[in-house]
């Protein structure tokens, strides 16, 4: 497969806690570009900080599995000002983590006058998926089973959205 030169290296998964919508994410996400011959680096993490440390949420662990995903080894972590420099690009699962994002690139630009390295590009994880575009990813925190399924179909179908948009016609 043929890749646009600008297609990112990097991506970086981010919702709140990182214990559900973004760790499934990170796996779907590595597994696709893997099968389409992307060589990604790919990662994930929250906005808050309440679940540094944990393990994925149960029932995000047993939809994924249930699914062909396994995120049982993933750790969560909060954001740092290093990953918009250690990544290319930032893929928000909500509008809210979208402006949570903006917030801080806005200080890191506000802090550092002359940047060495470009910021990582942020975007909406929906933006290029046509059935879900500008969407959020709901969070499944609060939900049922039918809401972390429906996490995984958003998070299939737009990732594979982003996938499409970096090959070459
Ligand atoms: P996530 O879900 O952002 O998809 O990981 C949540 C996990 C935890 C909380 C909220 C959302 N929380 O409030 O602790």
């Amino acid at each position: 497969m043929l890749i646009k030169a600008s297609a990112p290296s990097s991506v970086l998964l981010v919702c709140l806690g990182n214990i559900c919508r973004s760790p499934t994410a990170e796996e779907i996400f590595r597994q696709q570009t893997a099968i389409a011959g992307l060589d990604m680096k790919v990662d994930s993490a929250g906005t808050g900080d309440w679940h540094i440390g944990h393990s994925p949420d149960i029932r995000a662990q047993r939809h994924a599995k249930s699914n062909g995903y396994n995120i049982s080894k993933l750790i969560a972590r909060q954001v740092t000002n290093d990953d918009f420099t250690n990544f290319d690009l930032i893929l928000a699962m909500d509008a809210q983590n979208l402006t949570d994002l903006q917030l801080i690139k806005d200080s890191i630009e506000a802090s550092n006058g002359a940047l060495k390295k470009p910021l990582a590009r942020l975007a909406l994880f929906s933006e290029e998926d046509p059935t879900y575009s500008g969407d959020d990813v709901p969070d499944p925190y609060q939900g049922n089973a039918d809401d972390f399924e429906e996490v995984i179909r958003r998070i299939e179908s737009s990732s594979q959205a982003w996938i499409e948009s970096w090959k070459t016609s």
